[in-house]
């Protein structure tokens, strides 16, 4: 292979890699300059580099993908590949087989490639919604605050963070491997998402207090019990975060009532500094969006939404709007 045409495809296949590694949807694969890229290749070789750098990668051969994710990737695969080849690839057949017999669990992982080459991986639920909680999957405002975070890492350094609804905790361990926070405090009100929560901290290495030891390198990071209608001043005085993180937390009229009572509550009760405070929104429902504006006037919070950052770097859906909202407390 020519030095130009292999840096081409390894840049095709590093976009497939982290694609594949996170992605819920095919839609966003180039599939356009993959058909050409097949076209002209006269052997497989690069279709067996795919499945080496995705089907059979060794994140995704530790951590399983979706069943249901990874069947419909190689069937794609084939299909592309029977367009233009009319041998078929044994290989991809061999790997189909494989995911075909296998029955879908109820958890499964989903990985994220960073622009280090480091990893994240989390277990998450194979249902959207399950155990009456939307927080056992990573929703689509903690990619978009992760890639904010990766491009600000200064809002996070030798800093204390507290995170609100951390839900699985993508948002969080992205900015644990990246942005060099002091102290990070991963939060959640629902007891299964707790559970599954420090297990994703321990999966992607982090140490969790009372075993993680304060150095320069690693933060401390802790999972707290927090339900912003339940938490009381001392609950949230012993916290005393630099800056405050949510993401995916305006999804109906409670909630959204609860997390602006939370917010004043930790204000009030902040001993130097109040908080710098973020919180990402997908931008869902006009009528939720417009009773949070309101309660954040009622309780004089003003707001303005920060510059979108530049780089996409993890896969989600981009017919809701998004948005990384700093809300001055
Ligand atoms: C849509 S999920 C978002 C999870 C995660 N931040 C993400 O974006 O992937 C909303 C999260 O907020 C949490 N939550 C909802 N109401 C809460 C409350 N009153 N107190 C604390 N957490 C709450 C849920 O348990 C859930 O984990």
């Amino acid at each position: 292979m020519e030095p130009e045409e292999s840096a081409e495809t390894a840049r095709l296949l590093q976009s497939f890699e982290r694609r594949f590694l996170a992605a819920r949807t095919l839609r966003s694969f180039p599939w356009q300059s993959l058909e050409e890229k097949l076209r002209t290749s006269s052997d497989s070789e690069l279709l067996l580099d795919i499945l080496q750098k995705t089907v059979k990668h060794p994140v995704c051969i530790r951590h399983p993908p979706s069943v249901k994710y990874t069947q419909s990737f190689l069937l794609e695969l084939i299909k592309k590949h029977e367009v233009v080849h009319a041998e078929p690839l044994d290989e991809l057949y061999e790997a189909l087989a494989e995911v075909l017999t296998t029955e879908e669990p109820t958890q499964c992982h989903r990985s994220y490639v960073l622009p280090s080459g480091d990893s994240v991986t989390l277990s998450e639920s194979t249902a959207i919604v399950s155990h009456g909680t939307t927080g056992l999957v990573t929703w689509d405002a903690a990619l978009y605050l992760a890639e904010w975070a990766i491009e600000n890492p200064a809002a996070f350094r030798h800093r204390t963070v507290l995170e609100l609804g951390s839900g699985a905790g993508l948002t969080g361990v992205v900015i644990c491997k990246t942005c060099h926070p002091r102290a990070y405090i991963f939060s959640d009100c629902h007891s299964r998402v707790l559970k599954q929560l420090r297990g994703n901290v321990l999966l992607n290495g982090l140490p969790l207090e009372p075993e993680a030891t304060a150095d320069s390198e690693s933060p401390l990071v802790t999972v707290a019990q927090l339900d912003w209608d339940e938490a009381a001043v001392p609950q949230l005085s012993a916290f005393q975060p630099d800056i405050v993180i949510a993401a995916d937390v305006l999804y109906c009229p409670e909630v959204t009532l609860a997390l602006v009572g939370v917010l004043q509550r930790l204000s009030a009760c902040q001993r130097d500094q109040v908080p710098d405070v973020y919180v990402a929104c997908t931008m869902r429902n006009p009528e939720t969006w417009q009773l949070f504006t309101t309660e954040l006037g009622r309780a004089a919070i003003r707001w303005e939404a920060v510059p979108p950052h530049s780089q996409k770097l993890f896969p989600y859906e981009e017919h809701s709007e998004m948005a990384v909202l700093r809300l001055m407390l």
